[in-house]
């Protein structure tokens, strides 16, 4: 049984195949008429987001609600928040009322982990500041694996707003653990200044990595998160590292290109390439609910087992792996 997700760093290559392995089953339900199953019957799950959110918060109650369980929206505008209640007084206000996991998205980094401090219930983190968006690297590395039949040896370009991204940030990490390459590409503004201790190539030119890449993976460039001027213009961020038609021929024959989403036609990419037939965008948005529902059923299925002692998550996850 799965405890807390919060970061990827915490999941080695056995409990990441289990959990792909999971939503590979849970992928098949979404096909039936019926695509639900009992398995969190009397189970709560909270979704509490302090920050927006489309594909998440949506994947995740339908996810639970597939499951079974009893969903609970939560967001901040309109809430008690706007009152001043602090995230504690709001979590342990849920734990009163019974939730079995939290599903928290946050502008704070590390307010997943903290949440864990507060509640007994389980905790995944739907993204937590500039840190960590585990469950999005775990649909893209299964969006990868479905399209390829594996990860080890594969090269992935992740390209552009790197320094912002809690999802760079994740997607690395979990290809990096399941033995896939990957070049950081981007402006050197645009990318961490602890970047050269992430393991991977660097380019800030994206011709030259284009044919070699099996994956092209664009990040959203995070205007709102930018406080000082880190480009010169989107126009010229389009112009130098987006991905338009022209740079869709370099690609090899057999290259995907994957966006996590919300993308900005224009920027990151033309809007024919956004459509162009080897795009996995929208495989990843639907692999999001099997992937999500692989988490629940690891993390609330099953019988209860050994609480683990207080730490970062990985003796439950990987317990699960072993199994
Ligand atoms: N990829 C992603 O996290 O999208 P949302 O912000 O819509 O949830």
């Amino acid at each position: 049984m799965l405890r807390h997700l919060l970061d990827m760093r915490a999941l080695d290559a056995d409990t990441i195949t289990t959990v792909l392995d999971t939503a590979e089953a849970f992928g098949d339900l979404a096909a039936r008429p019926i695509k639900k199953v009992p398995t969190l019957r009397g189970r709560t799950v909270c979704n509490l987001f302090f920050e927006d959110s489309t594909r998440t918060r949506v994947s995740f109650e339908i996810a639970a609600k597939r499951l079974s369980a009893d969903v609970l929206n939560f967001s901040a505008k309109g809430s008690s928040v706007s009152k001043g209640e602090s995230l504690k007084d709001t979590a342990l206000t849920l734990q009163a009322m019974g939730v079995d996991a939290i599903v928290v998205r946050h502008h704070a980094s590390g307010a997943a982990r903290q949440l864990t401090r507060w509640v007994d219930a389980k905790v995944l983190n739907a993204g937590d500041g500039g840190h960590q968006h585990p469950t999005q690297a775990l649909l893209d590395l299964f969006t990868i694996r479905q399209h390829f039949g594996r990860l080890e040896g594969l090269h992935v370009a992740v390209v552009g707003d790197v320094l912002h991204s809690r999802v760079a940030r994740s997607v690395v990490q979990g290809l990096q653990t399941m033995s896939a390459g990957v070049t950081l590409v981007g402006p050197p503004t645009l990318l961490p200044m602890s970047a050269d201790a992430w393991d991977a190539e660097i380019s800030h030119d994206l011709d030259p990595v284009l044919g070699k890449a099996d994956v092209v993976y664009l990040l959203r460039v995070q205007r709102e998160r930018m406080r000082e001027q880190f480009i010169p213009s989107i126009r010229e961020y389009a112009r130098l590292w987006g991905l338009d038609r022209r740079r869709l021929g370099e690609l090899a024959d057999h290259a995907v290109i994957m966006h996590p989403g919300p993308m900005n036609r224009g920027v990151e990419l033309t809007a024919d390439v956004a459509d162009a037939p080897n795009t996995l965008i929208a495989q990843q948005v639907t692999n999001g609910v099997a992937v999500r529902m692989s988490c629940l059923y690891l993390m609330l299925g099953g019988e209860q087992r050994e609480q683990p002692a207080a730490g970062d998550g990985r003796s439950d996850l990987s317990a699960v792996a072993r199994r």
